[in-house]
């Protein structure tokens, strides 16, 4: 049996991987360790929490004692890891909570991959990063596999941070890794502080959708499961001590997002004045203009294709909120309401 971890497995990507895997990788024993912080959550798992090749550990990725003695009981060939505090206003908020997961977190793992995968080629640290490494694009560019790391957000400075740890681990110590870069997912089980999961839950209750500044920054969307396939090829094919671009060439200016997700919901309930809730509020403080993604041409030629076109893939995911309204409920917990106060407070007064 082939071992490998999923950090963060009980979140929004984490948890479509873990599903990909235990069913396409049959000779698979995956591992989910998360956490399960605001953002985690055993349901996303309910369909295989109980499956036999799939095991759940909840422990925090920066305890190096607890991640060292599940090392020794259940020593992994591959880690996916994803565990991190991933959401950028709450970066603004609370930046400690990323420096403690996003960069301690990412150390614990390295050290421990050191120690036990001393020498060896045949495993490999797969470090799942974002394209807000790179900072803000100007009208008309393009990220790529070239373009410099310029974090501008708690967030991605401690993403960015974590992604040098681990080329430097690969640079010193021989580490075999691969590192992919993303842009913005979504698609079922995303937690609703973000943007598109917060637009439908507005939508079905009928409150101000709040859009930062003008709407006019651009986002470049994929779907989760588009993401996850390219991961997983990637794992499996990619090149070692290389730096992949993941995109599905669909960069959108917010406003366009969020008129979209109100046409599509009254398609699919029948109502007609939904794009009456666009409500343009204060700012995010340093938001980035533009991300877009020229995708690593190695994906192509490994076979990789985007399947899921935006208008479908939102229709799905407006269908799949709408048939899992207790889900939504169970996420939204005191915490949520508070955190949702702090942000959205003064802004939607
Ligand atoms: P998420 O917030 O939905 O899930 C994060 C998961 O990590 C949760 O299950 C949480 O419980 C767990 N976690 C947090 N701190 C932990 C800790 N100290 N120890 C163990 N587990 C912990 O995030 P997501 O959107 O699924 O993102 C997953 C990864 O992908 C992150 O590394 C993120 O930076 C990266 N990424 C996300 C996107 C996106 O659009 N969501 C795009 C590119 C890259
Ligand atoms: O680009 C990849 C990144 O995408 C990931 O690394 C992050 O983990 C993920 O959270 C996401 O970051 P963003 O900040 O782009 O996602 P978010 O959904 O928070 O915001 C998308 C855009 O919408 C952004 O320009 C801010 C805007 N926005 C967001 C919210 C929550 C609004 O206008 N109103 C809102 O209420």
């Amino acid at each position: 049996m082939y071992r490998v971890w999923v950090t963060g497995g009980a979140g929004f990507i984490g948890s479509h991987l873990v599903r990909y895997l235990v069913r396409t990788r049959a000779e698979w024993e995956v591992h989910t360790i998360d956490a399960l912080t605001y953002a985690g959550n055993l349901q996303n798992l309910s369909d295989i929490l109980d499956h036999p090749r799939h095991i759940f550990h909840k422990l925090d990725i920066a305890d190096a004692a607890q991640i060292e003695s599940l090392w020794e009981k259940y020593p992994p060939a591959i880690i996916f890891h994803l565990a991190a505090e991933s959401h950028v206003d709450r970066s603004i908020l609370s930046p400690l909570d990323f420096v403690h997961t996003n960069i301690l977190g990412t150390v614990v793992l390295l050290e421990v991959a050191r120690k036990y995968w001393h020498g060896r080629s045949d495993v490999l640290f797969y470090q799942v990063s974002t394209d807000e490494v790179y900072g803000s694009l100007p009208e008309g560019a393009f990220f790529t596999e070239g373009s410099p790391y310029d974090p501008r957000s708690p967030y991605s400075a401690s993403k960015a941070a974590a992604d040098h740890l681990v080329r430097a681990y690969g640079h010193t110590y021989g580490l075999p890794y691969i590192i992919s870069n993303c842009g913005n997912n979504y698609g079922p089980h995303q937690f609703p502080e973000k943007l598109i999961p917060l637009t439908i839950t507005h939508l079905i209750e009928r409150k101000p959708i709040p859009v930062y500044g003008t709407g006019q920054n651009v986002r470049d969307w994929i779907h989760v499961e588009d993401h996850v396939r390219a991961i997983v090829l990637l794992a499996e094919q990619g090149k070692r001590g290389h730096t992949y671009l993941i995109g599905a060439e669909q960069p959108r200016p917010n406003i366009e997002i969020v008129r979209l997700l109100c046409t599509l919901y009254d398609e699919i309930m029948g109502t007609t004045d939904s794009h009456q809730l666009i409500t343009f509020v204060k700012d995010r403080p340093g938001h980035d203009f533009r991300y877009a993604i020229q995708p690593s041409p190695h994906l192509r030629e490994l076979g990789w294709e985007p399947t899921i076109s935006l208008s479908e893939g939102l229709r799905q995911t407006v269908i799949w909120y709408l048939s899992n309204l207790d889900w939504l409920n169970a996420v939204r917990t005191g915490e949520y309401q508070r955190y949702y106060a702090q942000q959205y407070g003064e802004r939607l007064r």
